[in-house]
């Protein structure tokens, strides 16, 4: 018997003193590789290997009339889990997951500690030894202990508010912004009001001067990248009428009054377009104009930023509301030139 538990003990030191000297630097910190991921084997194999370490050293004092008190035992075992749990898993474990296994190995170490009635005693005589605090020594002990309690909860709550990182820089709260809030049932431009359901841009006309989409549809040939005019679709064409006409008129309005924003290629890249947050609408991206009605952009473009609702927080748009500048028809023609100039067809309501 005692043969084992000398080897034992021997083993427990020897582990001891490598677990020590990796994580202190004293020899290589992968000697014995480190638990990785949550491998449970290799954990529970070590942990094995101390426990059973840890016996035979208790044995030796013990025969050696040194023994560990049961108290400080336990404390050091429950200690020495978390010390282990820190240290000896890559990537480190997080607090509330150590936190987790600390109470099921506290309450294991309560399990040991309350086997049989004369441990349970040893255990707990210091504890109440200090509750009782008979002597001036353990009285000092208590009135520490009363101290330390509320202080460490403190600070322990204090830590946790204190911004951590980087020289503590704190990051401002992300701004959720609703791009595309829920447009207004209708929108009252120069005194009119349109009813966004059913309004139509009256300058996306056939040549029999109809509203109609499928027409100017295919005046586009192709999306995405590359698009092409159709060789009859030009609307810098001096003879340009009807549809190409109101776009080239949009396309005049769009670049004295939107480019320096939203950009000459219409994506987003104008000259004072990063001096804003948000930056303007990249048309090109098929995230925007693509996705959108006709009269969403119509009402987007008369009211601007400030015309945005609450969803829309936080409100620090500089588009501009832009029925303060052009007549109901200049808007039209416009949106009717950003859907061209991209290629996009607007979405339609079905
Ligand atoms: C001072 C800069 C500025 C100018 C000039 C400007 N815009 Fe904007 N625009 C923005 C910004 C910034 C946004 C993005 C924030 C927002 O949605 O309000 C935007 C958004 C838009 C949107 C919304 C796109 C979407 O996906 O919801 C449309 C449409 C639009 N602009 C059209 C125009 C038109 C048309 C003009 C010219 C008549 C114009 N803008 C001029 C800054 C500008």
């Amino acid at each position: 018997m005692k043969a084992i538990m000398s080897a034992a003990a021997v083993v427990g030191v020897i582990a001891s003193l490598l677990l020590l000297g990796m994580i202190f630097g004293v020899v290589k910190a992968d000697t014995v590789h480190l638990v990785e991921g949550y491998m449970p084997m290799q954990m529970i194999f070590e942990l094995a290997i101390f426990v059973a370490g840890f016996t035979g050293l208790s044995y030796m004092l013990n025969s050696m009339g040194m023994a560990i008190p049961r108290f400080w035992q336990g404390i050091g075992f429950v200690a020495f889990i978390l010390f282990y749990l820190k240290s000896r898993v890559y990537p480190p474990i997080p607090f509330s997951v150590r936190a987790m296994y600390g109470t099921v190995t506290m309450v294991a170490v309560f399990m040991w500690m309350s086997s049989n009635e004369e441990d349970w005693k040893k255990f707990r005589q210091p504890i109440l030894n200090v509750m009782d605090a008979a002597t001036p020594k353990l009285k000092l002990i208590r009135t520490l202990f009363l101290i330390a309690i509320p202080v460490a909860l403190w600070g322990f709550s204090y830590q946790s508010f204190v911004p951590q990182g980087a020289g503590a820089d704190v990051d401002e709260p992300i701004e959720l912004r609703t791009v595309h809030p829920a447009p207004p049932a209708s929108t009252k431009v120069h005194g009119k009001t349109f009813v966004l359901q059913t309004s139509q841009n009256p300058y996306r006309v056939n040549p029999e001067g109809k509203y109609d989409q499928e027409y100017s549809n295919k005046l586009i040939v192709e999306q995405a990248m590359g698009r092409l005019m159709q060789a009859n679709a030009n609307p810098w064409d001096e003879k340009a009428e009807g549809y190409l006409k109101n776009v080239r008129e949009g396309g005049e309005i769009f670049f004295q009054n939107c480019h320096f924003c939203h950009g000459d290629n219409l994506n987003g890249r104008g000259l004072h377009a990063f001096a804003f947050n948000p930056i303007p609408a990249n048309f090109t991206d098929p995230g925007t104009i693509a996705q959108l009605q006709e009269t969403f952009i119509f009402w987007r473009v008369s009211k601007g930023g400030l015309g945005l609702p609450r969803e829309g927080f936080p409100w620090a748009s500089v588009m501009p509301p832009w029925e303060q500048h052009l007549t109901t028809d200049e808007i039209w023609k416009v949106v009717l030139f950003e859907y061209w100039h991209t290629g996009y067809y607007p979405r339609t309501w079905d």
